[in-house]
């Protein structure tokens, strides 16, 4: 079975574009805040922006400046404001301390340190929306996590990480084993788990051996091979052999960008009540 994630995030922006149909007024806008943005993230702010206009939400690109703090504690208190995306990398301005003052409850990538530790205590306003488009795309498509193995691969702060807590949170019940560069024998830890998300950003790297027969496999990875974009897992051999598998494209991306929109819903509704 492949494992849609348009068909996912059209689900999602359904029940976004449904709730703003109820609304009266002005929508709040969304900030994504950067100095100088590499070409993959003028990539991205564009799709963001596109996808932004389709929901009639105002997408309003804001140069970090000469003080970056000031800037984001201006947009903090800025009820026009919903949601504040801070791009990575930022070039010139300390990303860290811009984090560092982002309001958690702006912050729609969750990338606070408030957010990304509330997880461990169900506490966070948001959870990085990668790692919750695999949670989603897991739950969309019915595939139970309970008492089974997920081997992740990847150890990031906005995806491997957060992904792990997300899995062990109880009722979810995974049991979960994440691995990086320095684990050692990762075939076999893909083998003997029920599901296989990748995040490690190397086209081919999950290979149809590294897969038991009937496996639910999530491909997190973006890659570029001859202009083509793909993800970490040979498609073609894998989905032979795997019960369900997420493609590049149309997979786990497409439910992020989703997520991010369902975020900034989330923070009117907090703004508001
Ligand atoms: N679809 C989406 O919406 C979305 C969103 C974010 C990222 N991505 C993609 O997902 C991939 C990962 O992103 P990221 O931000 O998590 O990247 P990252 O910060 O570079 O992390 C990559 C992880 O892979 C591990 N790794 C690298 N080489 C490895 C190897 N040979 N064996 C085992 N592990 C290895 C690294 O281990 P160490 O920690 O030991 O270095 C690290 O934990 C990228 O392709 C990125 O473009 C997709």
């Amino acid at each position: 079975m492949i494992l849609d994630g348009k068909i996912v995030s059209e689900s999602i922006y359904a029940e976004i574009k449904e709730k703003i149909s109820k609304r009266s007024g002005d929508l709040p806008s969304l900030v994504l805040f950067c100095d100088e943005p590499d070409p993959s993230n003028k990539t991205y702010m564009n799709s963001i922006r596109k996808r932004g206009e389709k929901l009639g939400i105002e997408v309003i690109v804001r140069d970090s400046g000469s003080n970056p703090i000031e800037e984001i504690s201006e947009l903090n208190k800025d009820k026009s404001v919903a949601g504040i995306m801070v791009m990575h990398p930022l070039k010139t301005a300390d990303e860290r301390a811009v984090l560092a003052a982002l309001n958690p409850e702006k912050d729609l990538e969750g990338r606070t340190v408030s957010n990304l530790g509330g997880i461990v205590n169900d506490e966070e306003f948001f959870a990085p929306p990668t790692a919750e488009a695999v949670m989603e795309i897991l739950n969309y498509y019915g595939i139970e996590v309970k008492g089974r193995d997920v081997t992740i691969v990847g150890r990031s702060n906005t995806v491997g990480k957060p992904l792990a807590l997300l899995l062990l949170k109880k009722g979810v019940d995974g049991t979960v084993t994440v691995c990086h560069s320095r684990s050692r024998d990762i075939s076999e830890k893909t083998f003997n788990a029920d599901i296989v998300v990748s995040a490690v950003g190397i086209a081919g790297f999950i290979e149809r051996e590294m897969i038991r027969p009937g496996g639910v496999v999530i491909d997190v990875g973006i890659n570029f091979v001859d202009g083509k974009l793909v993800g970490d897992v040979d498609f073609d051999e894998v989905s032979q052999i795997a019960a369900a598998i997420t493609p590049v494209p149309g997979g786990v991306g497409s439910v992020t960008t989703a997520l991010l929109f369902r975020h900034y819903y989330k923070s009117i509704e907090r703004m508001e009540l």
